[in-house]
């Protein structure tokens, strides 16, 4: 398929203060788009100006949101080139979104190759400031003019593009977490694994709460028996325990994040004992109690290695490694952040230049 480009004849402005970006607010000037059609397939594939997009009232994903979407990076290097951080697993995990979302695959070969042009258009924008990148969103929607409750027969995918900073407004320093007791996230047959907006719709009545007790965000246990831990949603989790590296397995109702398992590669790399288990929070609260919980740390694409200082449990508050960030969160985020922006070699073959 064709990639008709059209460009804009009225760019904007960059930002000028690049340590000041914050994250998801800028847009660049262009995105991609295309059109599924039934019968058709997917089609009419373009890079247009970055704008507003015009859809019908009764257009199902603003009733039952069948939605499903992607998160990466453009990284600048120190000579200037552009890279990106193992796209093909982003377009991979986007299928198997789709597939529990009933929303017709994509061609993960031809969306890559699509992004590449459009990262290309827009090199500009990709910030040369550390720390900040080009955070890039890919995503699918259903847009039939239709109420009544079925998979869509029309859909559009876009990719839209976000020079970022830091997720976390605390850039580094570690982060307060809250241990989410009343709601849950996903259930057991559920869409936790999957990208998909209800998943994240579903856990803002929990991140409001925890703001209001100034905590960042929720730890969310799982949907049976609200005893294992889970993920963050916005990132995973990962907890040092007598130097053993622990994360939640990926049962179904967690997102397999794509930095969870390059967090996880490096760390057996490295010679760490890393194991995926269901482990609950009692566990966690006995270590702390024994002195044995070294570090906790989340791992996410925005969120990159968010160390955690602080988590509350009830009336627990447990304050990790003296509310420092930790030696293996630290290691991570130098490896990770050093391979992403071209400063350490690819021994893993992650990077994917422009
Ligand atoms: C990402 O890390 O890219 C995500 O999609 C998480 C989102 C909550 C910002």
């Amino acid at each position: 398929m064709d990639i008709r480009t059209e460009k804009t004849t009225a760019p904007k402005a960059k930002p000028t203060d690049e340590t000041n970006l914050g994250f998801g607010h800028i847009f660049t000037d262009h995105m991609f788009v295309m059109n599924y059609d039934a019968g058709q397939g997917w089609h009419d594939a373009r890079i247009v100006p970055y704008g507003e997009i015009s859809l019908s009232p009764a257009a199902m994903c603003l009733h039952y949101g069948q939605e499903i979407f992607e998160g990466l990076k453009a990284y600048r290097t120190a000579d200037g080139s552009i890279q990106m951080f193992r796209p093909d697993e982003n377009f991979k995990r986007m299928n198997v979104s789709a597939e529990r979302m009933v929303i017709p695959p994509i061609d993960e070969k031809f969306v890559l190759g699509a992004l590449k042009q459009l990262v290309e258009l827009e090199k500009d924008w990709v910030p040369h400031t550390d720390g900040a990148s080009l955070y890039i969103r890919p995503f699918i929607f259903a847009t039939d003019p239709y109420v009544g409750v079925k998979p869509a027969e029309h859909y559009l995918f876009m990719i839209i593009l976000s020079p970022s900073g830091a997720y976390y407004s605390t850039g580094l320093n570690p982060v307060k977490i809250y241990v989410e007791e009343k709601y849950v996230r996903a259930v057991r047959g559920g869409t936790g694994f999957a990208k998909t907006a209800a998943n994240y719709a579903i856990s803002l009545k929990g991140q409001d709460e925890a703001h209001n007790q100034d905590y960042e965000q929720v730890l969310w246990l799982d949907g049976v028996e609200q005893k294992y831990i889970e993920e963050v949603g916005s990132m995973n989790i990962f907890f040092v325990i007598d130097g053993e590296v622990i994360t939640p397995q990926l049962t179904g109702s967690v997102l397999p994040g794509i930095t969870r398992k390059s967090s996880i590669e490096l760390c057996r790399k490295w010679g760490m004992k890393v194991t995926e288990r269901r482990i609950t929070i009692q566990e966690v609260a006995e270590a702390y109690d024994a002195g044995k919980l070294d570090e906790v740390f989340g791992t996410g694409t925005a969120a990159v290695i968010s160390p955690v200082g602080h988590l509350k449990w009830g009336d627990k508050i447990m304050t990790i490694n003296d509310n420092r960030i930790g030696a293996i969160s630290q290691k991570l985020y130098d490896t990770m952040t050093g391979i992403q922006y071209g400063k350490l070699p690819d021994e893993f073959g992650w990077i994917f230049k422009i």
